[in-house]
């Protein structure tokens, strides 16, 4: 509904690796040549776990934000921001917090999951409890329609979807909805008002979901109706209240196909990245010294691809003729293991040589990227006080 925008929001963990381009970067920069774009550094969210130790979120906020410019997100195109510079994102989060059952939050999966993986800290807080409803917020104040996450956030969108209609039922009705609804649709002129009639007649009564799209679309292009007229007739053609916060959807971001150099999944915890911005020689060296098939012990040893984690950067990094003269020479033992690694060593320093330039002209120059977030800022902040004005409307705080 409205345009439709595009969220996403990532903590600030340190510097981005390879891992992190293939799964979630390539994505964002995708979906920015599509859609009106969001992206923000999620800093509260990074104290939810690191309460004890929050000394490094600033530095690995600027750091994350020079990794996502360096890669390709361009803030000519996209919004990019930081979750803490929109205190609108707190506000939200607590007058959604006075309706959300507490039942809810401890069934989110991540709850339990993470309280028992990391042992290291105590996580019966208040703030990690709320961890999923601040991300609510995050998306619901943006009226956010797609959000771009990987599987394991699937629960944390469901549960938006979930506050965002809870709130709509609550707030969404007013005295005399029925008459303003058909008071909004006299103001859309006869012809569209016919129309948009039909459509949700045909909607409400035969189920007819092309109707309903076609009606909201119909809405959608609507940018003289006054804002309430239109959340009562997104919400009438429902036949509920007002619509005064949009229901995301997931695009799912597939895993990265990039594994560790160690085989297992990259992630810095287990120590097996390479960095965006990791210097060539140390690239080189990595990937010079990652393990092998075991069983190659000697060059004349054959070995088979599937056991090596080499193969699995073949798989990002190589057209099919390439695979096939890895998996030949691999079985047969005719090429050694550090003449297969070398077109992989060439491909990641092309795919990172452009980014650790482009990434050095902000390190020179950090104004640069502080003007970006301060620009970003502004953006998200205009678009997130539009949302609260409504939304302290709907619970009678205007004190007008
Ligand atoms: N919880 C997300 C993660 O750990 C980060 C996040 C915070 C987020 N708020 C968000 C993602 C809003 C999407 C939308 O990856
Ligand atoms: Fe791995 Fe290549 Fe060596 Fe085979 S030849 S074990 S695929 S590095």
């Amino acid at each position: 509904m409205y345009e439709p925008r595009v969220l996403s929001g990532m903590r600030p963990t340190g510097a981005l690796h390879l891992g992190h381009y293939h799964g979630v970067l390539k994505n964002w920069i995708r979906l920015q040549a599509e859609y009106p774009c969001l992206y923000f550094v999620a800093d509260w969210h990074a104290l939810t776990t690191d309460y004890e130790s929050p000394g490094q979120v600033q530095k690995n906020a600027w750091d994350m934000v020079i990794d996502w410019i360096a890669a390709g997100v361009d803030p000519a195109q996209a919004t990019l921001f930081v979750q803490s510079h929109i205190p609108e994102h707190a506000e939200l989060h607590l007058l959604l917090s006075m309706m959300t059952p507490l039942g809810w939050l401890e069934r989110v999966p991540t709850y339990k999951d993470q309280q028992e993986r990391l042992t290291d800290r105590d996580l019966s807080t208040y703030g990690f409890l709320g961890y999923p409803l601040l991300q609510s917020a995050d998306i619901l104040i943006y009226r956010a329609k797609y959000v771009p996450v990987g599987e394991d956030q699937v629960p944390h969108v469901e549960f938006t979807r979930e506050i965002a209609r809870r709130f709509n039922h609550l707030y969404g009705r007013e005295t005399g909805f029925e008459d303003k609804a058909k008071a909004a649709v006299k103001k859309l002129g006869t012809k569209k008002a016919r129309l948009f009639t039909e459509l949700r007649g045909k909607y409400l009564e035969q189920g007819d979901a092309e109707a309903l799209q076609r009606a909201q679309a119909l809405l959608d292009e609507q940018q003289n109706l006054p804002r309430g007229d239109r959340e009562r007739l997104y919400g009438w053609l429902e036949g509920s209240g007002k619509k005064i916060l949009v229901e995301p959807d997931v695009l799912l971001t597939e895993a990265s196909r990039l594994q560790g150099l160690d085989g297992q999944k990259m992630s810095k915890s287990y120590g097996n990245t390479i960095a965006l911005r990791e210097a060539p020689e140390s690239v080189e060296k990595k990937i010079r010294t990652m393990p092998t098939d075991p069983a190659r012990v000697k060059r004349t040893d054959p070995g088979t691809p599937e056991r090596c984690p080499v193969w699995s950067l073949h798989q990002v990094y190589s057209d099919e003729a390439r695979k096939d003269w890895v998996r030949g020479g691999c079985t047969t033992a005719g090429i050694g293991c550090l003449e297969c690694k070398q077109p992989i060593v060439d491909a990641v320093q092309t795919e990172l040589a452009p980014m650790r330039e482009r990434a050095q002209i902000y390190l020179d120059d950090p104004t640069l990227v502080r003007n970006i977030v301060a620009d970003g800022c502004d953006r998200a902040r205009r678009l997130a006080a539009e949302t609260m004005r409504d939304v302290r409307e709907a619970l009678g705080l205007t004190y007008a």
